[in-house]
């Protein structure tokens, strides 16, 4: 007898799509972007980065250029740059980067920027360009990239590897949360060569920080079960609004990005507050609004702007911390996270996103791992 076999059934290990194989890969993905990173002290190590103690306290500020969800990871990290390191911080888009006026960067630019480009395949063209213009700008780019070798990882003057292991899927899953956990390092390290973060708060976030691949593995069946029980509720659902504040803006940007990639669903990601400013006009019972809301500082503020959006009628799925029953009485469904430090909750925060968006392409019947007009890697303009 013959045994009929195919090369992507195989690499798909078992998995109806790469997409899904990919999602729930992040644990071990995030076991390896850690892997010899915190030392035994508890404390970050860096060195492949060789950047001094000196040239850290010196920085007055930090440009990560992506694009696509690359950028979103460069959002979440304006945020770790500023709690840890006290470092004011940017993420811009590439292809807007590249093209603007030019402003002097390194010391005689007023002030020393440290510029970070952050790509999976590390061969995005935008992302190249923009690199060497802040380059030819007097600036010391360095890179956070995936693919071992690429063009944006050879010309950087220092990089940081992902390790996310291949991605085939064109929506981008392990590839962000592992560049997360990465610029969290960055962030971390940073903040430990300029004084900013102590040992103890460094030790106490790392110690978090190695705990989230198990706190992702222990709810990843949960999720992604949840998820496919979800998404035949949301086959009337004409578009989406994802919300979030803080950290959770950038997943509410990214969350909205995977939905859109891989639904054709038209989607929307907002900070909460913005709501009242013209997004609120969207919702109605068609309106699928998709609320990142764990426990953090803002997390009052945010059921506030869910209270505005229950009022119209709107479909909620929220991502909460377990336990909260404010949260479970707003929402009509909740994916639950473990509690965490609020820096980390976009680590635990994307698999529920990426798992909704992935149920419901499949549940509309479309091609999640190759979605029209998109392209795995951008290598041209
Ligand atoms: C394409 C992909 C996205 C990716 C973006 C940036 O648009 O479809 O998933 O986020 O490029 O790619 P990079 O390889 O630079 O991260």
């Amino acid at each position: 007898a013959r045994v009929e076999w195919d090369l992507a059934t195989a690499e798909k290990g078992g998995e109806p799509h790469f997409m899904r194989k990919e999602i729930l890969e992040q644990p071990r993905a995030l076991r390896d972007t850690l892997c010899g990173r915190v030392g035994l002290d508890g404390l970050p190590r860096l060195e492949e980065l060789a950047l001094g103690a000196g040239e850290a306290r010196a920085l007055e500020h930090v440009e990560l250029i992506a694009c696509g969800t690359s950028w979103h990871a460069g959002l979440v990290a304006t945020r770790h740059l500023a709690e840890l390191a006290r470092l004011r911080a940017s993420a811009e888009v590439a292809s807007e980067y590249r093209y603007r006026p030019a402003l002097p960067l390194g010391a005689e630019g007023g002030g020393k920027a440290l510029v970070v480009a952050v790509s999976q395949s590390g061969e995005t063209a935008d992302t190249l360009a923009a690199m060497r213009a802040a380059a030819a700008g007097g600036a010391r780019p360095v890179a956070v990239v995936n693919v071992v070798g690429s063009s944006i990882a050879r010309e950087a003057e220092g990089v940081l590897y992902t390790r996310a292991g291949p991605e085939i899927s064109v929506a981008s899953t392990k590839a962000f949360s592992t560049q997360v956990a990465t610029l969290f390092l960055l962030a971390a390290h940073l903040g430990r060569l300029r004084g900013t973060l102590s040992e103890s708060g460094a030790r106490e976030l790392l110690a978090a920080l190695g705990r989230v691949p198990d706190q992702l593995e222990a709810m990843l069946p949960e999720v992604a079960a949840q998820a496919r029980a979800l998404a035949p509720r949301l086959l009337d659902k004409r578009g989406a609004l994802y919300l979030g504040r803080g950290y959770g803006f950038p997943l509410a940007l990214e969350g909205a990005l995977k939905l859109k990639e891989i639904t054709y669903l038209h989607a929307d990601g907002y900070p909460a507050g913005e709501m009242k400013h013209g997004p609120i006009a969207l919702v109605g019972p068609q309106t699928l609004v998709v609320v990142v809301a764990p426990q953090d500082r803002l997390h009052a503020k945010t059921l506030s702007n869910l209270e505005e959006v229950k009022a119209r009628d709107g479909f909620v799925v929220a991502i909460g911390t377990e336990g909260d029953r404010e949260l479970a009485r707003l929402a009509d469904a909740v994916f639950w996270l473990p509690p965490a430090p609020e820096p980390l909750n976009p680590l635990l925060a994307a698999a529920p996103l990426q798992l909704l968006a992935y149920e419901l392409s499949v549940a509309l019947g479309r091609d999640v791992d190759q979605p029209r007009n998109l392209a795995k890697s951008v290598t041209v303009e």
